[in-house]
């Protein structure tokens, strides 16, 4: 059994990115920019913020953090898009998600402009990513692909099922690996909410990809043996030895899954890393488009 290191493999994609971002000054070449807009006090929310923030002081990018209180109007945040579109100096920016219920998400993402859409959520983005087109791939699925990639395992043919239809990573992710490329070619079933009898479906699959934060609900006996598990949940749950009350737990069972498994992701450090890396490498791809 091997166990993906996302931190890993992810702390090497902020090396490359680095190293680009050193070579870019000593030619001369803009600092990539990085903005996020954080609505309201959600606190896994800021969390990935911050932490988004502070990978782009690791690689050496700028960045700026606009936060917005939960009251906030959409025609206001509609503006405030509207002013960071056409700042020259940010190559990319990221609405956290979620937003408050009184903003329709919809709106405000199809309000970004597609150039400096890093999350690839824009359905220009999204469009081109469906079909094939080079494009911003958000950045979660993005992270999965190259786990996949660095670690040569091969999905060709393989039964793959993709747990949770969300439209940050379920859906894109079921797009990606069906596709005709390197690495994919996988053949995908993407359940959800309304799936019946899903202990089947994860029992016949060679490959489960969950996505759907319902913590260590993938238990051994419903996986089968050999099978690749990447765990994309991130609950937290009460932890009264832990100093923050809480522990950040996957969907999967990881202490007794993994004994049947031939490759599974941790939780923490495995997919949760790759997301913020694969967000700065979009951003580099961005900054290069205005070179
Ligand atoms: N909320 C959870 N994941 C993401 C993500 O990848 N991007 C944004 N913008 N919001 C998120």
């Amino acid at each position: 059994m091997t166990i993906i290191d996302g931190k890993k493999i992810s702390e090497d994609i902020l090396n490359e990115i680095s190293l680009e971002v050193e070579q870019r000054t000593n030619k001369g070449y803009k600092t990539p920019h990085l903005a996020a807009i954080l609505v309201g006090d959600d606190g896994p929310s800021q969390t990935y913020v911050n932490s988004k923030i502070n990978a782009c002081k690791e690689v050496g990018f700028k960045s700026s953090l606009f936060k917005y209180d939960n009251n906030i109007t959409e025609k206001k945040l509609l503006e405030e898009i509207g002013k960071i579109n056409n700042d020259d100096d940010i190559d990319g920016f990221i609405v956290q998600l979620p937003l408050p219920n009184s903003i329709n998400q919809e709106n405000i993402l199809n309000c970004v402009n597609p150039n400096k859409d890093v999350d690839g959520f824009h359905p220009i983005n999204y469009g081109k990513m469906t079909l094939g087109i080079d494009s911003f791939v958000p950045a979660t699925p993005h992270g999965i692909l190259e786990l996949i990639k660095r670690y040569k395992i091969d999905l060709n043919g393989k039964k793959c099922l993709v747990i949770g239809r969300s439209q940050i990573v379920g859906r894109p992710i079921s797009i990606l690996l069906s596709q005709s490329k390197e690495f994919c070619n996988a053949t995908v079933t993407l359940a959800h909410s309304r799936t019946l009898n899903l202990n089947e479906l994860t029992l016949d699959a060679d490959v489960i990809i969950s996505a759907i934060g319902r913590p260590e609900f993938l238990t051994e006996n419903m996986v089968k043996e050999g099978s690749i598990i990447i765990d994309v949940g991130i609950s937290r749950v009460k932890d009264d030895n832990s100093n923050k009350g809480y522990k950040i737990v996957g969907d999967v069972d990881f202490k007794n899954v993994s004994k049947k498994t031939s490759f599974i992701t941790p939780v923490p450090g495995g997919v949760g890393p790759m997301t913020i890396a694969m967000l700065l490498r979009n951003t580099l791809l961005a900054c290069r488009k205005n070179d």
